[in-house]
Formats: C-alpha cells, sequence, structure tokens
C-alpha cells in the first residue's frame, strides 16, 4: 500500500516511493529510497521536506501517534464523561518503589509457570491449572498493591521469549483494568486466569509456524487459527476454570463485526471477557518486537487501537482503557521541554499530563546522565512539561537495562 506519512515518523526499514518533491530537492539520487539508519531520516529532515510516499509492500509500515491536543480532546469529548462514583480506583497500597522487586520476581516465577506449562502439554502431560492459579493470584495481588510496578515491569520484553511474555503482559493489563473498573477480587482473578491462558493452545501449534520469521501462508494462518479451540478442549473441562476465565480464552479473536475467529461471534454476543481481552490482547501484540513489525510506542498502540472501536473493539471499553493507561502509560519515554529524555515510571493520576518520571539522557549535551525521579506534578515550567513521546530505538535507549536497574535498586 502506498501512503503518505510525516517525515517525522520515518524509521529504518521503510521504503520511500515518492519524496513528495523534485528530485533536486531531495538529497538522494533516485526518488525511490529504502531508508538504512535515523541519518537518513536527519538528511531528509533538513531539506525541509515534511511529508512523502511509502510504500509498505516493500518495506515496513509506520504508524501514527495521538498528540497531545488530541488526546485532551478525547479525555474532554462528552462520551469521555464519567458519572461521580463511575471513576476508575487507582488507590495504592504500598509505594512504587517498595512493590517493583516484588513485581519482577512474580514477572520471573509466572514465566517459569508457563513455560512449564507448555512443556507439560507437549509431553503429552495435563496442564497444572492450580499451579498456574497461584500465581495468576500473586499478580493480582501486586497489582492491588501498587497497580504501577507490574504495568512498567512489563515493559521488560526478550524477542525471543515473546509467546510467554505476552501471556504475561495480557494478564497483567487485564488485572489492571478489571481492579481500575472496582471488580470483586474473585472476578478479578478469573479474567486474569483466562488472559494468563488465553494462547495456551498455541502449544499445540509447530514452532516453525510460531517462530516464523517471514509472513505467514494462508494455509499457515488457518493453523494457528486452531490455538483457541486447542485452549479450549485443554482447560475447558478442568474445575479451577470459571466460565469468565473460558470467554477469554475462547473470545479474545472475535470481533464486533464478526470478522473474527473463531465462531464469527458479533458485538451482541460476544462476552465483556471477550472483548477486554481482544483489546488487551492486540495493544501488548503492537507493543512489542514482532517479526512483522517493530514495538510501537504505547502511544501510537493506543491510537491503532482507537481507529478500530466499534468496528473491531468494544468502543466503552478502549475508552476505559485509555483511561487506565493515562496519557503517559508507565514505561513510555518522553521529551521534556527542559531537553531531557526520561521513562515514566508512575501515569499521572491526578493531573494526566504530569507523570511521575525518571530522567535518564540530556539531549542539549547529548550524553545519558545518571538516573534520577521527578514528579512532573510538584512544579511548573520547561523541567515538568512534556513535549511528546519518542521512540527508544531512534535514541539509542536500552529501556530494559534501566528498567531492571530500577527494580533492583
Ligand atoms: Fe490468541
Ligand atoms: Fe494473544
Amino acid at each position: 500500500m502506498i501512503k503518505k506519512v510525516k517525515v517525522d515518523q520515518l524509521k529504518p526499514g521503510v521504503y520511500i516511493s515518492d519524496f513528495n518533491c523534485n528530485w533536486i530537492s531531495h538529497p538522494f539520487l533516485t526518488s525511490k529510497k529504502r531508508i538504512n539508519s535515523y541519518r537518513d531520516v536527519e538528511k531528509i529532515k533538513r531539506t525541509g521536506i515534511d511529508e512523502v510516499y511509502i510504500d509498505t509492500t516493500k518495506g515496513i509500515d509506520v504508524y501514527d501517534t495521538f498528540s497531545k491536543d488530541e488526546f485532551l480532546r478525547i479525555f474532554e469529548s462528552d462520551s469521555f464523561q464519567i458519572s461521580p462514583g463511575d471513576e476508575l480506583d487507582f488507590e495504592v497500597q504500598v509505594p512504587l518503589k517498595k512493590e517493583l522487586k516484588r513485581a519482577r520476581e512474580i514477572q520471573n516465577q509466572a514465566s517459569q509457570i508457563l513455560k512449564k506449562a507448555y512443556q507439560d502439554i507437549r509431553y503429552g502431560n495435563g496442564i497444572r491449572v492450580d499451579e498456574v492459579a497461584s500465581t495468576v493470584k500473586e499478580i493480582v495481588n501486586s497489582i492491588s498493591r501498587n497497580h504501577d510496578a507490574l504495568l512498567l515491569i512489563s515493559n521488560i520484553k526478550n524477542k525471543d521469549e515473546y509467546t510467554y511474555e505476552h501471556s504475561i503482559n495480557v494478564s497483567i493489563l487485564t488485572a489492571g483494568i478489571c481492579k481500575a473498573l472496582k471488580m470483586e477480587k474473585e472476578e478479578i482473578v478469573d479474567y486474569t486466569l483466562g488472559a494468563f491462558l488465553h494462547d495456551i493452545g498455541k502449544s499445540k501449534i509447530p514452532n516453525e509456524i510460531l517462530n516464523k520469521k517471514t509472513p505467514l501462508t494462508p494455509k499457515e494462518f488457518e493453523i494457528l487459527k486452531k490455538h483457541v479451540n486447542y485452549g479450549m478442549e485443554l482447560v475447558s473441562s478442568h474445575e479451577h476454570i470459571s466460565e469468565n476465565a473460558l470467554s477469554v480464552i475462547a473470545e479474545h479473536h472475535e470481533r464486533l463485526n464478526g470478522t473474527g475467529y473463531p465462531r464469527k461471534l458479533n458485538e451482541y454476543e460476544i462476552s465483556k471477557g471477550g472483548k477486554v481481552g481482544a483489546i488487551i490482547d492486540v495493544y501488548d501484540a503492537l507493543t512489542s518486537n514482532r517479526v512483522y513489525h517493530p514495538p510501537l510506542n504505547p502511544v501510537q498502540a493506543i491510537k491503532e487501537i482507537y481507529a478500530q472501536r466499534l468496528i473491531h473493539f468494544d468502543e466503552d471499553l478502549i475508552e476505559q482503557f485509555i483511561r487506565f493507561l493515562g496519557i503517559y502509560p508507565p514505561g513510555s519515554i518522553v521529551k521534556l521541554e527542559s531537553g531531557f529524555l526520561a521513562i515514566v515510571i508512575e501515569a499521572g493520576r491526578a493531573n494526566i499530563l504530569r507523570p511521575i518520571v525518571r530522567l535518564i539522557y540530556d539531549l542539549k549535551k547529548d550524553i545519558p546522565i545518571t538516573p534520577r525521579n521527578l514528579d512532573l506534578s510538584k512544579g511548573i515550567g520547561e523541567l515538568h512539561n512534556i513535549v511528546g513521546t519518542v521512540d527508544p530505538i531512534y535514541y539509542k535507549i536500552n529501556l530494559n537495562e534501566y528498567l531492571l536497574n530500577l527494580a533492583l535498586s
């Protein structure tokens, strides 16, 4: 597909099919060009070209992002207003610093349990749902103590562990949104368990398909789709699995307009668990480093999902999800007016534009700095103003390393 994009959106791997100007005005010999590095992007920017045409069949796609103003417009729109009493629950019981280390341990433990579950199934043994349920309860308890801790930790990602990390992250986000929506503890645990096991049927899909480095053929995609039915076969008869948990496994690929799978359910037939699962499943897939696309930053992923409200995803639930994540979700990298880059570590609940951040880089001097925390709500002026989110790859920021250090400090 040929599409027009802003030069700011360009990144390595994009194929420019037309510079949208005559060739003398741009720095390359031909009017078609594959972007190989951010230096290429800088060269184009310097010519003053604002928009170019890209061909997404010959290179990777780029995604749009919400500007601060667009976000505020959504937050202030009529449909987004909530009546008193319906506000989300953002209460925390322990400070972030105290919960972070535990959150990292829970993430590691959850990963081991899930790997074991996959192995058990592959060796023909049944899945130990009681073991899985106890790690899920740990996730839910951590979220109740301080939801930002696991949300932040969920940004530690390793491309090779995608299958496990994805399931754990979907369960963390599910626990978070269910808690924010003030569900009963039992209901939160049920949906989180469903989220944790939502892709368990993939344990029956050949690794060649799961880890394929090129896009799947239609036949391979049909095989992959079977993971939903396999998942149901593996767990539906188990006594520890409630109907709410099963709904997430069975319906996370259903879409409101009936184009999902396996049952092509419509908006009125899909359960709440299926609707929540669908949004979170796609959000985590988009923000992860996949074979088909580099990771989107959280704000880009939200924009992609928001654009599909009413068509694929439930509008009310997306709005709740956006409200839950905030404009700058934990783990986003933001640029401050003062010229610093910072990692968002706690979303701004009182003031959505002013989260607590960790300063990591001085753009004016172009050097990393000793990380330190700053509460943007406690002050005004250029040091405390966010200009926008940035792509960590652009500034060669190793987010994993910063987050691991933070969890261990
Ligand atoms: Fe799935
Ligand atoms: Fe999934």
